[in-house]
């Protein structure tokens, strides 16, 4: 089936209210399309509830509840009977918490208050509108609640200017106003930028109307599908084939707010091992062991730090997962050792699809029929479908038993010491049928905690069944090594599958285009709670240009993870590939990764704790940045940030050889890479890093001249950023201090957090948090360290400071009330530089007579 062509006809069935029929319309989808309109269009009741209120239209109810202050909650019934409260994403926690609302009944309407938020509903017409507690409407309903058989629409007001982001890893422009989306987890090789459905659905979205933000999220599992403004330009609205109609309201106003309170709602990601922040190299597939063994060891001969290996489907016996392959990796184990002894974390796929090789001696299939895992045909048998290994069958992660027998097939992998594993095709793919996947009556036979134990269609639990694989092997990891962070690197998941698994965006293709779509689609996944992903660096389809693979490894640094991969039968793509000059340039790059992690590891640990993720849009920083309040990242296409800090700034059409312009928040910046200060001599600075002098002007946006070499990367004024020796892998301790670099200006600060990187200790408090500050004096700076907090020993004895933007000799330095006799001017680069002893508690560095 077309998925474009399907997910246009599904939106034209539901906002085209009369029709009936809709030609085109598939079998599937007809059957369930069958039954008259209703729509909700007035309260015959309303009644108070303690959270909220309650109205009927009448036998269906509309449940309006707050769960905190800023999150609501509604949910519509066409019957009456409200659906199962359970949920794979929402935490059971959140989903219960409430909060006391005031009730109110006033001419037509009936509503509630929080202390952020008021509801009110038109009883006339049933139409919900929220707004903030000066009476500024957020959301409103545009049109009743639709009912067509099992489906259901709702529809919103669409501000001219409200903008939306999230939905996952869609392509296209960052802003969604304008398209339609559907969310059906869909093998979709080598996709586009019109491909739509991909792989993930998680159907949270944030809107942002002149600063002011709130999400939404619908929690429904079914295809569902989003339409910003493509068949209605007043009107947004969003629906599934079936299911309940479940969302949350999450209010800002800060778009900040809106992803922590996302993060609240469908929970955290865990702080990843931090190895999984270094470079990885993979390809579809690293044949043999000896050649995988030359790709590590030349890894470490042309000095190109790396972190991690994957071993691609053919490591295993004819692709049944679970297997070896025993020419081509006759002593996997030793092997295993081997890599790590070099400070190489194995990666190995394991993808879900068993093997249908009955009493052959395959492990996974017997013992997966023995427990009765695996997910069966209407008529009782068990469900076969083909993928890499042939003929295949499909645990059953729905049930908790089954998620448990799944998690023990890794025994033996991660007891010989493999470091991570890769759920791969779990949308699921299955070859040789129109629709991909398995028949949407293949009976899931749900059995956990907190749902009713019932079965259920594959059309239900299509789009979290790869969510529950990576769920299964993330348990059950945890389960085989409690003390060690597991890393699962999933490809398809819903909301919430952040708790699990790292994520990489599926199969793009080695071309420019491909580099320019995988920035937008970073962001929004970020936005929509996985901070922890990635692209495959240098495009998976077809064979990289020696340019191209420059360029992405340049742009991959700031990306969270960060791993090249590419297909069988394709050019090399590893960062040697090219010869020795653009191997340089590669190296520079990786290497300053490294240099990096101190940064990183601080931003992982960050999203860890608040969901904010590492890799951001302009506006989750700068709201506030441009006068009418619209997201300055509309005038900035392609630029991102990394953390609070990095403004990073490639090419909006990565291969064009034209000038183009970074615009700029509207706060002073430094160039990453020279520390020269773009504010006031904006002129020499990108000239110093780009080569560029073209147009030089206000801050707000400088012309640059795209160079293969370079990729323009900015720091806030007022940062202070941690950076570390390089290393090889972050298995080596690094030699040498810690250096942090301060780029003076306005709320001056930064910080950094360490620990071992592996296990759980940090949360016995073994770890090493620092933060810091600093601010002009009157006639120098002064830097504030603060005092370590947690038990973890620091790599480091000293600390190197640069401070930028300087401009003379020093006069007195002090630290800790000791004079500092050296120092180091660089008059060319405004730069000075001090190098302290590390002090537990800390202490203040004072630097006069500039
Ligand atoms: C599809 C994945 O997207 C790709 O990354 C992988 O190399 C192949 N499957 C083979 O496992």
């Amino acid at each position: 089936m077309n998925g474009l062509r399907f997910g246009r006809v599904a939106v034209l069935f539901v906002l085209g209210c009369c029709m009936m029929s809709v030609p085109g319309l598939s079998a599937q989808s007809a059957t369930a399309a069958k039954g008259d309109l209703i729509s909700l269009n007035r309260a015959t009741s309303a009644a108070a509830l303690p959270n909220g209120l309650e109205l009927r239209d009448g036998e269906a109810r509309v449940q309006i509840t707050a769960l905190r202050e800023d999150v609501l909650r509604i949910r519509v019934s066409k019957t009456g009977k409200m659906p199962e409260d359970a949920s794979w994403a929402v935490l059971p926690g959140s989903r219960t918490s409430s909060v006391a609302t005031a009730y109110r009944a006033e001419g037509g309407k009936a509503g509630f208050s929080t202390k952020a938020l008021q509801v009110w509903v038109d009883r006339a017409t049933l139409a919900v509108t929220i707004s903030d507690r000066s009476g500024g409407v957020l959301l409103e309903d545009a049109r009743p609640v639709e009912f067509h058989g099992d489906h259901f629409r709702v529809y919103k007001r669409m501000p001219a200017e409200e903008h939306y982001f999230g939905l996952g890893d869609k392509t296209g422009p960052l802003d969604r106003r304008g398209g339609a989306y559907q969310m059906w987890n869909t093998d979709q090789y080598r996709f586009q930028e019109s491909s739509d459905p991909l792989y993930k659905a998680i159907p949270f979205f944030i809107a942002d109307n002149a600063g002011r933000s709130y999400g939404l999220f619908l929690d429904n599992t079914w295809r569902t599908s989003f339409d910003f403004g493509k068949e209605d330009s007043e009107a947004y609205s969003f629906g599934a084939d079936g299911g309940p109609i479940d969302y949350y309201f999450l209010y800002g106003p800060k778009p900040k707010q809106v992803v922590e309170g996302y993060a609240w709602l469908t929970g955290l990601t865990p702080l990843p091992p931090e190895w999984s922040l270094g470079f990885q190299q993979s390809r579809y597939s690293y044949m043999t062991e000896a050649r995988a063994s030359e790709v590590a060891d030349r890894m470490r001969a042309d000095r190109i730090p790396c972190d991690a290996l994957y071993l691609d489907i053919d490591f295993q016996d004819r692709n049944a997962p679970f297997t070896v392959n025993q020419q081509a990796f006759p002593k996997l184990p030793e092997f295993i050792q081997e890599l790590k002894e070099k400070h190489f974390n194995l990666v190995l796929i394991t993808d879900l699809h068993i093997a249908d090789r009955a009493n052959q001696g395959y492990a996974p299939y017997d013992s997966g029929a023995a427990g009765d895992h695996f997910v069966k045909n209407p008529d009782g048998s068990v469900f076969v479908g083909k993928v890499w290994p042939g003929p295949a069958v499909f645990p059953d992660f729905t049930r908790k038993e089954s998620r448990a027998w799944w998690g023990t097939l890794y025994k033996e992998f991660y007891g010989d010491g493999a470091a991570g594993f890769w759920n791969d095709m779990n949308e699921p793919s299955v070859f040789e049928t129109p629709s991909q996947t398995m028949p949407l009556d293949v009976v899931h036979r749900i059995d956990e905690p907190g749902f009713v134990s019932r079965t259920a269609r594959h059309a239900e639990i299509h789009n979290v069944y790869g969510m529950e694989n990576s769920r299964g092997t993330y348990e059950g990891l945890l389960a085989l090594k409690p003390n060690q962070r597991p890393f699962v690197l999933t490809r398809a998941t819903y909301a919430g599958g952040q708790r699990y698994a790292s994520t990489w965006t599926g199969d793009n293709s080695s071309n420019w285009n491909h580099l320019r779509m995988s920035t937008p689609m970073l962001l929004n996944l970020g936005l929509s709670g996985f901070s922890m992903a990635g692209d495959d660096i240098g495009g998976y389809a077809g064979s990289s240009t020696q340019d191209l693979l420059t360029k992405w490894i340049e742009v991959g640094e700031f990306n969270p993870i960060y791993r090249d991969h590419t297909e069988k039968f394709t050019a090399d793509q590893e960062p040697w590939v090219g010869g020795a000059e653009v191997e340089a340039v590669r190296r520079r790059y990786i290497e300053d990764r490294y240099r990096l992690m101190p940064y990183l590891y601080t931003l992982a640990e960050e999203n860890s704790r608040t969901g904010v993720p590492m890799m951001r849009p302009l506006f989750l920083e700068f709201p506030d940045a441009t006068a009418d309040k619209h997201p300055l990242d509309l005038d900035a296409a392609n630029q991102f940030m990394l953390g609070p800090d990095l403004l990073i700034a490639p090419a909006p059409y990565p291969e064009a050889p034209d000038s183009y312009a970074v615009t700029f928040p509207p706060v002073g910046w430094y160039d990453y890479w020279t520390g020269a200060k773009v504010a006031g001599s904006a002129r020499e600075a990108v000239a110093v890093s780009t080569g560029a002098a073209l147009g030089v002007g206000a801050l707000q946006s400088v012309k640059i001249t795209p160079q293969v070499d370079v990729l323009p990367v900015f720091v806030r004024a007022g940062s202070i950023l941690p950076f570390a020796p390089v290393v090889q892998s972050t298995q080596e301790k690094p030699n040498g201090p810690l250096t942090l670099k301060v780029y003076p200006g306005d709320g001056c600060e930064g910080s950094l957090y360490q620990d071992d990187g592996i296990s759980f200790a940090y949360k016995e408090k073994d770890f090493l948090r620092v933060k810091y500050s600093c601010e002009s004096t009157s006639d120098g700076l002064r830097l504030h360290i603060g005092a370590r907090e947690g038990s973890f020993q620091p790599w480091w004895n000293g600390v190197e400071v640069t401070i930028f933007g300087w401009s003379g000799a020093p006069g007195k330095i002090t630290y800790a009330g000791q004079v500092i006799a050296d120092s180091r001017f660089d008059g060319a680069a405004h730069s000075l530089t001090i190098v302290l002893p590390e002090r537990a508690e800390g202490g203040v560095l004072e630097i006069g007579g500039r």
